[in-house]
């Protein structure tokens, strides 16, 4: 393995280096993982195209990275421990070398079945270890993973396939989380009534639900892979072939197929998993996250496999059978790292000491969170509770787009700071940046959060998009990748996350886009328009607050409310759901028509005494309406 930094002087040589010699940085890294043939150059990079490539002409698979080069040295050790959802069921412990059998087994299933370098795939499983093998899988004969979170609506699926045109789907009978049953392949059914690339659909069986398969398209995981045979030979893959999409919210239209690419995020995962968490040998760590988002593909599956840890998996939910879960897991398994939400802490927090007292929490040495910005409560309960003040935490800023962690502290080598995500990792070079997108110098700043310079993880399209991609990230600021994030600057030069300047909502950590959950509400019947803003929740740090305008007066509210949120969780799914809804004659708009959210955000957040400038509104007396109603 790798060394890691191991000090506050470290670091700032190692960041003062890749700085200064970037390709030479990283090229030194990229030298400890198993090629075919080695790149020629290091970088080339035009963020006006935007056109970025890392160790270009090199030929790999990363599946030979997480798996196969580990095989001599710690063949026997756990890569996957599952835990499930019920806590009397029976975990699993795959080993690299059964993790690597069972990886092969299916890129077989997968190429009997038709399925190729470069195709498609479409993944929308729970989470049982059977995700991760068809994760890897695909990444092993080549074919681009498009995983879609478990929790989404049939359209949501349905959209995501067609923007890809995938031509397999993997599911399950059915999912458990907490004490409900989700039933994927129903959802699955009635995704593909609108999915005509989907050729194969094949099934893992988990719940044993009752559900139907059709002949000829749909087959079951368990029958084809006692077929395969334990050996496949990995795909060869250039540095820059595409290795995965993910589906990210934005502040309008569609969601956005991000696509990966294979060395550069590789290395970048191995990287930053090993020197943010800190990572020794013999390490347990678990990140609680989904594989549906990126934290799961990053640090779940690929960072904490490329460096050879054991990596914990959980089926269930934070709550079930109760709020002590998470801390019983950590003492069954003598967890040492534990990355997880700030918004699951808050909700645990607010169940009470309880449900943490029980357990042994003595094997915990660093603890993370990542999603939304930290509030100071939250950080010092899990420090005083759950580290016992004796485990750095880690506060990982970074977006489905970077790949993998941007400014976080190193877990008890660079300092810390509640609500603070600190310092950047080496090789990331932000800045801020005001309107008019001059660079602010020096310290004490607040602007806008850019990066303006390349690393090796960074997204590089939007699946089928490219004109979006520089739209969405690359116009707003000359020659700098924008965030979208607002962003502080102390006087030590240590940064903190003040949250999303677009319309991008951020609900217990889900990534939300106002404009899609707008456009599911505008289907009920009646709706004639909405806006939709978050305000502060003590638990989902911001809720999801819509203001809506009717064609006719309703006569029963709470069934329009409820039939409204019924159609944001067929359309988007649950977790998009509004948490309050006000029924209103107006909206507050600019004279242009641009609805001014500022001041809707403003009301919604119980600040309404506070407006300020009111009066280039096309109609100010909206305001005093919308502001008297009370729920
Ligand atoms: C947005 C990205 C990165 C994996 C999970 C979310 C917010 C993320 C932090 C943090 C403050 C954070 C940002 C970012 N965010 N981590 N530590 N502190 N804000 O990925 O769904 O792509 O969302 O999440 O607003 O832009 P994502």
């Amino acid at each position: 393995m790798n060394k890691n930094i191991n000090s506050f002087e470290e670091y700032k040589i190692e960041y003062e280096k890749s700085i200064k010699n970037p390709e030479e940085f990283w090229e030194e890294l990229a030298n400890n993982f198993t090629w075919k043939k080695k790149w020629g150059k290091v970088l080339s990079w035009d963020f006006s195209k935007p056109e970025i490539k890392w160790f270009e002409g090199g030929k790999l698979n990363i599946i030979e990275n997480c798996l196969d080069r580990h095989l001599e040295t710690r063949g026997e050790q756990t890569a996957i421990k599952w835990i499930a959802n019920n806590p009397n069921e029976q975990s699993r412990s795959l080993s690299y070398k059964e993790l690597h059998a069972e990886v092969c087994k299916f890129a077989n299933v997968l190429k009997n079945n038709g399925a190729k370098k470069g195709d498609r795939i479409c993944l929308y499983m729970p989470m049982v270890p059977e995700l991760a093998i068809a994760v890897l899988a695909c990444a092993r004969i080549g074919a681009i993973h498009s995983v879609v979170f478990a929790g989404f609506s049939a359209k949501s699926l349905s959209d995501r396939i067609n923007d890809a045109d995938c031509n397999i789907l993997i599911t399950a009978d059915g999912g458990f989380r907490g004490a409900k049953i989700t039933p994927l392949k129903d959802i699955s059914d009635e995704a593909m009534q609108s999915t005509p690339s989907i050729k194969k659909c094949i099934v893992f069986e988990r719940t044993k639900s009752k559900i139907s398969m059709q002949i000829g398209r749909d087959i079951w995981w368990h029958k084809e892979i006692i077929k395969a045979n334990s050996d496949f030979p990995a795909e060869i893959m250039d540095s820059e072939d595409p290795l995965f999409i993910l589906y990210t919210s934005g502040s309008t239209g569609k969601p956005k197929g991000i696509l990966h690419t294979t060395a550069g995020y590789m290395v970048y995962a191995e990287y930053s998993f090993r020197n943010v968490f800190q990572y020794k040998e013999g390490d347990v760590y678990w990140c609680t996250a989904d594989i549906g988002w990126i934290t799961g593909h990053s640090y779940i599956v690929y960072g904490p496999l490329l460096a050879g840890a054991t990596t914990l998996m959980f089926e269930g939910v934070p709550t079930y059978p109760d709020a002590g879960r998470f801390w019983k897991i950590v003492e069954e398994n003598k967890v040492n790292i534990f990355y997880t939400a700030p918004t699951a802490i808050r909700a645990l927090e607010a169940k009470g000491m309880e449900f943490v007292n029980p357990y042994d929490l003595s094997s915990l040495k660093v603890l993370g969170t990542v999603g939304e910005p930290i509030n100071e409560d939250a950080w010092r309960w899990y420090d005083k509770e759950i580290g016992k003040e004796n485990c750095p935490i880690v506060d990982t800023w970074w977006q489905t787009e970077t790949g993998g962690i941007m400014i976080s502290n190193l877990a008890g080598i660079t300092p810390s700071k509640p609500t603070f995500a600190t310092l950047p990792l080496p090789g990331i070079q932000p800045c801020l940046v005001d309107e008019k997108g001059k660079e602010m110098e020096g310290n004490n700043v607040e602007g806008r959060l850019c990066i303006k310079f390349p690393w090796p993880s960074m997204a590089r399209t939007i699946y089928g998009d490219h004109q979006r991609f520089k739209n969405t990230y690359f116009t707003a600021f000359e020659n700098k990748y924008f965030t979208g994030d607002g962003c502080l600057r102390d006087e030590n030069g240590m940064y903190r996350i003040t949250g999303r300047v677009d319309d991008v909502l951020i609900v217990s950590g889900h990534n939300l886009g106002t404009a899609e959950i707008e456009s599911a509400m505008d289907e009920h019947e009646n709706v004639c328009e909405t806006a939709i803003v978050g305000y502060p929740h003590p638990i989902k740090g911001n809720g999801v607050y819509a203001y809506i305008i009717c064609h006719n007066q309703p006569e029963d509210e709470e069934r329009l409310r409820k039939e409204i949120n019924d159609l944001v969780t067929k359309n988007v799914g649950p977790i998009a759901k509004a948490d309050k809804i006000q029924f209103v004659s107006g909206l507050p708009k600019t004279r242009s028509g641009k609805i001014m959210r500022r001041i809707l955000r403003k009301i919604a957040a119980g600040e309404s005494d506070n407006l300020g400038d009111i009066s280039t509104l096309l109609d100010p007396s909206v305001v005093d309406e919308i502001k008297t109603f009370v729920q």
